[in-house]
């Protein structure tokens, strides 16, 4: 078996994490066991480009006992859990690419080592995947692939609208059961863990700059809200802007923030949103970092370029001193920080993402001849079955619609 981990003695201990990540992710155990009677992936191919961590480790052998057989490299140079990457390839026989800290030559060479299996499905976080197999002329086809984030499903968008798509996509972000949870719980509480765990900061009582009110950004927004923090909200959607407004914080220009806040968290998808102007302004040891996908949403080659001087204050944070004395506070050098500082989103969160992600691997699977090269939004059915497993999993019950209400509800929709 083929493989690139850092080190194979760090197994035993990735295993028991990855124990400890199952035991929070009942859906997708109930899938895995499905797919360990039913075998509905029996041979297919299947490369995944994600976060190596312990809950992707529980999709990788969900896919398994599904007959797949499976490649992982990682989708972030930072975020490789080396004991989870160890684990998968000595416990579990499943092939990883992927070494915590990788420079881009490696990163990519990785991703080369997954299309050397031929897949035939990919799975991306952020389309690199996808991005390198259309590089080049491969002499396979690829029957279809999933996307997990924001940022991915829009390039890939993209890639459809200007016709250059080789393949369909199916957008697991794009599931309800996937960003309203995911994105919002997942994302806002795993930035407020990756900075606390970086800078051992106190939320309560400073002033903290969410930039953007998207899935993400209100997520993080309400969290540090909670912990007592006073929140003010930059965005460019007016829609959105007022929905912040109405929500209870503070709404005001990226460039009046910029004076105010002790701590600044970009989760857009947007480049340069904190830029020189903001940087310019901010307060002596204002601490700045990024929740969004790519490392472009804080302008830190500025920071680099006017620094006098920068020194490593403590892991992930990296202290530039500015021409006039202000320290600027560099988190995971502008990276996604719940993935770098801290270990991602919480498995119970993952369980639902995941799921998604195992069904669509069977939906791609099952239904491929019929689906033509554009991003496609995940079945309904997939994602009302997931909701109700989740539901089951935490044993709450709901109401369902009597005949009587079923009749009414639909009379109203046929306008009678
Ligand atoms: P979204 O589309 O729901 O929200 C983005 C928001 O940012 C929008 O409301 C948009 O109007 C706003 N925005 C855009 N440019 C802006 C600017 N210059 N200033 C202020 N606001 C601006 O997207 P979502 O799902 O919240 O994702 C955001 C980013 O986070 C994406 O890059 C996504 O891939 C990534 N992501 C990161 C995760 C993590 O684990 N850290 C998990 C899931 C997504």
């Amino acid at each position: 078996m083929e493989y690139d981990v850092k080190d194979l003695n760090l197994a035993d201990a990735g295993k028991k994490r990855i124990e400890w990540a199952e035991r929070n992710m009942p859906v997708l155990r109930a899938i895995r066991k499905r797919f360990e009677e039913e075998k509905p992936l029996n041979g297919v191919r299947i490369a995944g480009c994600l976060h190596v961590t312990t809950e992707t480790a529980n999709l990788m052998r969900t896919l398994k006992a599904g007959g797949a057989e499976v490649r992982l490299a990682a989708s972030n140079p930072l975020s490789t859990q080396d004991n989870v990457a160890a684990a998968l390839v000595k416990h579990y026989g499943i092939s990883v690419f992927s070494i915590t800290g990788e420079d881009n030559e490696t990163y990519y060479r990785h991703l080369a080592s997954l299309l050397d299996m031929k897949p035939q499905i990919t799975m991306d976080d952020g389309a690199d995947l996808v991005a390198t197999y259309h590089k080049k002329n491969y002499d396979f086809d690829v029957l279809g692939g999933t996307e997990e984030t924001t940022t991915g499903v829009i390039r890939l968008k993209a890639m459809a609208d200007n016709k250059a798509l080789k393949y369909p996509i199916i957008a697991v972000n794009d599931a309800l059961t996937k960003h309203l949870f995911d994105n919002r719980y997942g994302t806002g509480q795993s930035t407020l863990d990756g900075i606390i765990r970086a800078t051992n900061i106190l939320f309560a009582g400073i002033n903290v700059v969410v930039a953007g009110y998207g899935w993400c950004s209100r997520g993080i927004a309400t969290k540090a809200r909670g912990m007592g923090s006073n929140v003010i909200v930059t965005e460019v959607d007016p829609v959105k802007a007022l929905e912040a407004v109405m929500d209870g914080f503070r709404v005001m220009k990226m460039e009046k923030a910029a004076a105010i806040g002790d701590v600044f968290i970009t989760s857009t998808g947007d480049i340069n949103v904190i830029d020189k102007i903001h940087l310019d302004k901010m307060k002596d040891n204002a601490i700045v970092c990024n929740s969004g996908h790519f490392d472009v949403e804080i302008n830190k080659n500025y920071l680099k370029d006017k620094a006098k001087k920068s020194y490593t204050a403590r892991d992930f944070v990296e202290t530039y001193i500015m021409e006039d004395g202000r320290r600027i506070n560099l988190l995971a050098d502008g990276r996604l920080i719940n993935l770098s500082a801290a270990e991602g989103h919480p498995s119970m969160v993952m369980d639902m993402s995941f799921a998604n992600q195992s069904l669509s691997a069977e939906y791609i699977w099952n239904n491929y001849k019929k689906l033509e090269k554009k991003v496609y939004v995940i079945p309904t059915a997939i994602d009302v079955n997931i909701a109700k497993l989740k539901l089951k999993t935490l044993g709450i019950e709901i109401d369902e619609l009597t005949e009587e209400q079923r009749k009414y509800l639909s009379s109203w929709e046929i306008g009678t």
